[in-house]
């Protein structure tokens, strides 16, 4: 098994992030949203890009992640899929399209790998969404499982703080999460959970567990573009680690965009035909 790196052109797929984990690689993964912004994080190397229904929140200017529908995710995942020449695409189905039934669950799932062209899709939840997850694995189409706080859940939990603190909680998450691996999920997510059951999880289980405030002892880690990027300005858990401020840049930019229009310094003699 060769090294998988940034620099590799190969696709990424699956079993080769089972393969990062058997090698003890970090695996990255950041959202996208649209054609723009995930070619320039393809090219920037990632190794999964997280096509969220977190659209919801940083695209559509929802509190919450429940409004998105199928036809939402499946128009970012085709604007995604459009620029995406080597990372593993993850889609999210949305809320409603997978909890009721396992045939909903299938033909939603269907709907998104037909439409979009992504690689697999995610979904939130364990025991209680056992069935959906089966038969979308029965199609042939690959899962990944999203465990700890789910924010589709989110008026069930009625707050965003970190769950499985108490032993309850952290020994059903570990159940869910062994039960997700047994049923053939490839990858798991962990949201906002301590640092050491993550570690445990990680440590337990074959398949790569990617982590969003879930410490670094798990297989990789995965952040909201917007809020990384400093888009999301109002943002700021103790999760989160900001790599630029492109918020303040675009504000810059813009204001002084209008100044020089204001002004009538744009456009110059050079900037007209
Ligand atoms: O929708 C999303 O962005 C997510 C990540 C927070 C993991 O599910």
């Amino acid at each position: 098994m060769s090294t998988y790196t940034a620099e590799d052109k190969r696709k990424v797929t699956t079993h080769r992030l089972i393969e990062m984990k058997q090698r003890g690689e970090k695996i990255s993964m950041l959202t996208a949203y649209d054609y723009s912004m995930a070619k320039l994080i393809d090219e920037a190397g990632m190794d999964v890009i997280l096509v969220g229904d977190s659209a919801s929140n940083v695209m559509a200017g929802n509190v919450t992640t429940l409004p998105m529908t199928l036809d939402q995710m499946i128009y970012h995942g085709k604007s995604v899929m459009k620029a995406v020449n080597r990372a593993l695409v993850v889609v999210d189905m949305p809320f409603g399209t997978y909890q009721g039934n396992p045939l909903e669950a299938f033909s939603s799932a269907v709907r998104i790998m037909k439409e979009t062209h992504a690689d697999c899709v995610k979904l939130e939840g364990g025991a209680e969404i056992r069935e959906s997850i089966e038969k979308i694995l029965c199609a042939g189409i690959p899962v990944m499982g999203h465990l700890g706080l789910t924010p589709q859940s989110i008026n069930k939990f009625g707050t965003y703080a970190v769950r499985a603190k108490e032993k309850a909680e952290a020994e059903k998450l570990i159940n869910d999460a062994h039960m997700l691996q047994e049923i053939g999920c490839f990858a798991l997510v962990l949201e906002k959970i301590p640092a050491a059951l993550a570690k445990q999880v990680a440590d337990e289980l074959t398949i790569p567990v990617i982590g969003i405030g879930a410490g670094g002892g798990v297989d990789g880690q995965v952040l909201v573009m917007h809020d990384m990027l400093g888009i999301n300005m109002g943002f700021s858990p103790r999760f989160l680690r900001r790599y630029a401020s492109i918020g303040s840049t675009i504000i810059e930019a813009v204001g002084n965009y209008i100044n020089d229009v204001k002004s009538g310094d744009f456009p110059n003699e050079k900037e007209q035909y």
